[in-house]
């Protein structure tokens, strides 16, 4: 019997209110497989927390949570707390602290009644997209000069150190190779002369190790516009943290929006606990209604299962959704159907239940 030890932060919004769902297949795994066990310690950390003691986590918040094997977050972000400080003080301070320098977005078509594409299915939109999580244009480094004067000057400077490219270009052939994948850097060496002609150095570099790794490398307008028009070119990407944020937005739409899109934080060296999420923020519009989207944050489970090495639980849960995607009926009203958050999450695991 293994246990693992999970921190829940449900944040703002409605992170709680999908976090419960997953926290629900959590339980229903714990009680169809003898081997695995869970513990959950839930901390209320998030926009609430912030306007009653003036953070967003508690000051001794990351030492809290470095003993955890994962951390499972909702969303953070809520009106009256500015997005750029609830961003930055927790989860991206939860990102560095632990040195989560991959991010994991699978790009997957799970149902073709979900796509916009017209004549793309299940077979053109099954992709991975391996962000850079640590560093590059999100790194926080710049300056503001002369603020409010007319020679007002603002420098946001992308930081691309060799350790943080080599680290996550390694993750991704490694991937690649594993998985038997063709691997696609995306980057920008025709404008970005200084970043992304030392990205494509170090991709080319790294990938004399790999011999085996068919590659491609495409600039980041380009492979904007195939996503969208032929998605069937990617297998395995690997791009830098903006572009990767961008990039797995046109992800979402393609394969059914952001009740879908799922994204795990990790730390592939296990020295801190990787973070599973749903990519979508707190839906301010939609919170407190009972309708949000928990296949997101379900999505999030099988990230975390995968990382577990349970990947036949991750595998599942995936089937699973798949299988509830084909019920209109049993699905929130994002995806056309009359559900509730509650009563989606509660078919899953009757599903998952006749699955496992
Ligand atoms: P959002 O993702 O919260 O919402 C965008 C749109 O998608 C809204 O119309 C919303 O109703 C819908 N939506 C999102 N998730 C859904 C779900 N599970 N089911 C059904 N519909 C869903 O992004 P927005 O509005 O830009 O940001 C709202 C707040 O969330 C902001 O404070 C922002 O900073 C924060 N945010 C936090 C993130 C995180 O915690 N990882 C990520 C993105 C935004
Ligand atoms: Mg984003």
């Amino acid at each position: 019997m293994k246990t693992f030890n999970i921190a829940l932060i449900p944040g703002d919004g409605i992170g709680p209110e999908v976090v419960a769902e997953g926290v629900k297949i959590l339980k229903a795994i714990e009680s169809l497989d003898s081997e695995i066990s869970f513990t959950f310690t839930e901390f209320s950390w998030g926009c609430e927390y912030y306007l009653e003691n003036g953070r967003m986590m508690a000051e001794d918040g990351i030492e809290r949570l470095r003993a955890f094997d994962a951390i499972y977050l909702g969303a953070v972000g809520y009106p009256g707390v500015p997005d750029h400080i609830s961003l930055w003080d927790l989860l991206l301070r939860i990102r560095k602290e632990f040195d989560q320098y991959v991010n994991i977005r699978p790009i997957t078509l799970l149902n073709p009644s979900l796509t916009p594409l017209k004549d793309k299915t299940e077979k053109e939109i099954d992709f991975l997209v391996i962000r850079e999580n640590s560093e590059g244009e999100y790194a926080g480094a710049g300056d503001w000069l002369f603020k409010g004067k007319p020679e007002e000057v603002v420098l946001q400077t992308g930081v691309f150190s060799r350790k943080g490219t080599e680290r996550i270009i390694r993750y991704a052939y490694e991937e690649a190779r594993k998985s038997k994948r063709t691997l696609t850097s995306i980057s920008k060496g025709n404008a970005l002369n200084y970043s992304m002609v030392f990205w494509d150095e170090v991709f080319e570099e790294v990938g004399k190790e790999y011999p085996d790794v068919q590659t491609y490398s495409y600039l980041v307008d380009a492979a904007s516009l195939y996503f969208v028009t032929e998605p069937e070119r990617f297998e395995v990407v690997v791009t830098s943290n903006l572009f990767g944020d961008i990039l797995t937005d046109i992800g979402a739409a393609i394969t059914g929006g952001m009740g879908l899109a799922t994204g795990a934080n990790i730390n592939p060296e296990r020295n801190f606990p990787s973070m599973f999420e749903p990519v979508h923020g707190s839906a301010p519009d939609i919170s407190g209604k009972g309708i949000a989207n928990p296949i997101a944050a379900i999505w999030s489970v099988s990230q975390m299962m995968d990382f577990f090495g349970k990947e036949q639980w991750g595998a599942t849960i995936l089937a699973t959704i798949k299988e509830i995607l084909k019920e209109k009926e049993s699905l929130t009203p994002d995806l056309g159907g009359t559900a509730t958050t509650q009563e989606l999450g509660d078919r899953i695991v009757e599903i998952l239940c006749i699955q496992a």
